[in-house]
């Protein structure tokens, strides 16, 4: 008879290995509408698929008896110091995972050491995250149609102290994510299978929308109506994006905004060029966590070429189905700067709040310096491409 190994079934967050182990503790502890706001992708999420088996198909190629035991995980993210090669990536609506989801997420990164991206969607203000965190904090900007909003975004952002802004380039057409949708029969108007569901989870319920009121767009009151809520975000958010958007606007956010400025959503060497070009001090290939585009490459699969191309001339961070720290040193050796983590840390935040998110960041961390370690490398900065085998290649190799 073949040996069955049990499937994880905890709810501790102490048995939680790995973040597959968070991602099943959150799964339980939301409703099924909520779970799928974070999980889902666009349409057949060929892309969330995608962007996974491209780092699987990498091969780690370790160089053996080498001395690791001055190993570090320091590295320089935007020419400042950071712990650990990771940055919070923006996830908006952080308030219906947990009532203080994007306070807790930025102190869990303020205390590790390495930065937190707050999205122009939060439930939190941006002040207000800036006085109860504190951390190194970046600022993601989604231009709605009222162009008032993201000019007075960046104004904030500056005056409160925020190191970098994050554009977003990926989001003026917004991704069709119809798991998403399934669970609203309205724009905000749940189900009556989800409300059923929600009543299933009467911690959620009290915590997320009774006990500290519904969450709320704060960042964009007072531009948005005050009964838009961010129930059921896929039918709520495409109302008010800008598709006019394109590369005239960055001299625009220019006018307004003095701090770093990264580019997130650039798959191509071509537009990667066009960032350098402006003199823009960033980039993030990803293609939103398949959240947008279906069928789109994985960063991964660009990030060699496009650090070929600009990587002399601007940070180049990535992003898109980063879940074990192996991940994050393929990465790393392909010449990427720092990694941005989407849902590996939501559901450490939803399975546990802050306790959750520092053991999703302590997981990865634990798992990048072992990592290393086997690699025989003493810190993130020796991590080179030697140390892959290019995908096809290992594709190729008889048994994987
Ligand atoms: C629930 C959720 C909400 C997100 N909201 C935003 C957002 O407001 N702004 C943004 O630029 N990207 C947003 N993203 C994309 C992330 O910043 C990041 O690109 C993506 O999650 C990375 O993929 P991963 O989740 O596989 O790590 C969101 C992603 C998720 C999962």
């Amino acid at each position: 008879m073949p040996w069955k190994r049990r499937p994880f079934t905890s709810r501790r967050l102490r048995r939680a290995l790995n973040i597959a182990d968070l991602r099943d503790i959150a799964r339980r502890r939301v409703p099924g509408f909520v779970f799928e706001y974070v999980e889902s992708g666009a349409e057949d999420e060929a892309t969330v698929t995608r962007n996974r088996a491209a780092l699987e198909e990498l091969r780690l190629v370790p160089q053996t008896l080498v001395d690791t035991s001055a190993r570090h995980l320091g590295t320089t993210i935007l020419g400042r110091p950071a712990s650990a090669p990771l940055v919070i990536a923006p996830t908006g609506l952080n308030g219906l995972l947990h009532f203080e989801g994007d306070v807790v997420l930025a102190r869990a990164a303020a205390q590790l050491g390495i930065p937190y991206t707050l999205s122009t969607v939060s439930t939190t203000r941006l002040e207000e995250v800036a006085s109860r965190a504190g951390g190194r904090l970046w600022m993601q900007l989604y231009v709605v149609k009222e162009r008032a909003i993201g000019r007075e975004i960046m104004q904030r952002a500056a005056a409160a102290g925020y190191e970098a802004l994050v554009f977003t380039t990926d989001a003026n057409v917004f991704g069709n994510r119809e798991w998403d949708q399934r669970g609203y029969r309205a724009p905000g108007k749940p189900t009556v299978r989800a409300s059923l569901d929600a009543l299933r989870h009467p911690r959620w319920m009290w915590e997320v929308l009774l006990r500290h009121g519904m969450p709320r767009f704060r960042n964009l009151e007072p531009f948005v109506p005050a009964n838009l809520t961010p129930m059921g975000a896929s039918t709520v958010i495409p109302r008010l994006f800008d598709a006019t958007i394109c590369w005239n606007d960055i001299g625009w956010i220019r006018e307004h905004w003095q701090g770093k400025l990264l580019l997130k959503g650039v798959l191509s060497v071509a537009d990667a060029e066009r960032a350098a070009a402006l003199g823009v001090d960033g980039i993030v290939v990803s293609n939103h966590g398949g959240r947008q585009l279906d069928h789109c490459v994985a960063g991964v699969e660009m990030l060699p070429e496009i650090k070929a191309a600009v990587g002399t001339r601007l940070a180049v961070l990535i992003d898109g189905g980063f879940r074990r720290g192996n991940d994050v040193v393929k990465a790393l050796a392909l010449g990427a700067e720092a990694v941005l983590l989407g849902r590996a840390t939501l559901y450490g935040l939803i399975a546990g709040g802050a306790p959750g998110v520092e053991r999703a960041l302590g997981i990865l961390t634990t798992e990048i310096d072992r990592v290393l370690g086997q690699l025989g490398c003493n810190s993130v900065a020796e991590l080179a491409p030697r140390h892959l085998r290019p995908a096809r290649a290992a594709a190729s190799v008889p048994g994987i």
